[in-house]
């Protein structure tokens, strides 16, 4: 479900007791954040089309059924909504439990660390324990020896980032920033459940060798450690950010400064 169009007639609801206006067809999510919510979130970005599919930002809504992703909810008049619930807090946390169970534990020596919407998104619902079982990739398999018919490989082709299936939660903003941002279509998603992952093209084995024009806009939208410049790697993430966007140019990348 793309994101709905902000462009009709203003539509007043209800969002944890504070009244806002926003155009019709905004998202809840961003009304919530109009009136200064903070609704966690991992697969929607400001700049690529929703998706719904981390179902980190779920909320009530009175009146109806379920608790419907507010990243792919449309507002409506006299709509009320709640973003705190313990209903709501109690679904993030199973979600963010079910993400952590199968990540690697190296937030120390990765080098997003500081720099990970995950990271962020476990201290804003509040993650303290994981009851679930350990995934295969909660470990560090990727430093197993001997054939492992499980293991999937770093992939280190590209000459300017590297891809850690691994770490990757399959939010797929780098295939849709692909496909949005770029128009390339050089990612896919394969496989189910915990067997899901990011593949470089239908055919090729490696970023290098599919259509990957190394434009970095899967990288700029990877919100944990898979898809990670090299030069960051090397050099670690940086102390102080600051993130300008060019004058001459739409595309709107970011420039990083130490
Ligand atoms: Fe809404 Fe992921 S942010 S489902």
């Amino acid at each position: 479900m793309g994101t709905p169009a902000r462009t009709g007639a203003p539509v007043t609801l209800t969002i944890d007791g504070f009244e806002i206006t926003v155009p019709e067809g905004t998202s809840v999510m961003r009304a919530a954040a109009e009136a200064g919510i903070k609704v966690p979130k991992l697969c929607a970005t400001d700049s690529l089309e929703a998706f719904g599919s981390c179902r980190l930002c779920v909320v009530e809504i009175e009146g109806r059924r379920g608790t419907p992703a507010s990243c792919t909810t449309p507002v409506a008049p006299g709509m009320v909504v709640h973003t705190q619930s313990s209903k709501v807090k109690k679904i993030r946390k199973g979600v963010m439990e079910l993400y952590i169970s199968d990540h690697p534990l190296d937030c120390l020596t990765c080098a997003a660390n500081g720099d990970c919407e995950l990271q962020d998104m476990a201290g804003m619902v509040g993650l303290r324990d994981v009851r679930y079982e350990p995934g295969r990739n909660h470990f560090e398999q990727r430093f197993a020896v001997g054939p492992n018919p499980e293991y999937i490989p770093k992939d280190t082709s590209n000459p300017y980032f590297t891809y850690d299936p691994a770490k990757c939660i399959v939010c797929s903003r780098c295939v849709r920033a692909c496909e949005e941002v770029q128009g390339t279509f050089a990612l896919t998603i394969e496989g189910r459940g915990f067997e899901s992952r990011v593949k470089a093209g239908a055919a090729a084995d490696d970023f290098l060798s599919s259509d990957c024009v190394s434009c970095g806009a899967c990288v700029q939208a990877c919100p944990t450690g898979t898809l990670q410049e090299k030069s960051v790697i090397e050099l670690g993430t940086p102390e102080r950010s600051v993130i300008t966007t060019c004058a001459y140019c739409g595309v709107g990348c970011s420039f990083k400064a130490e």
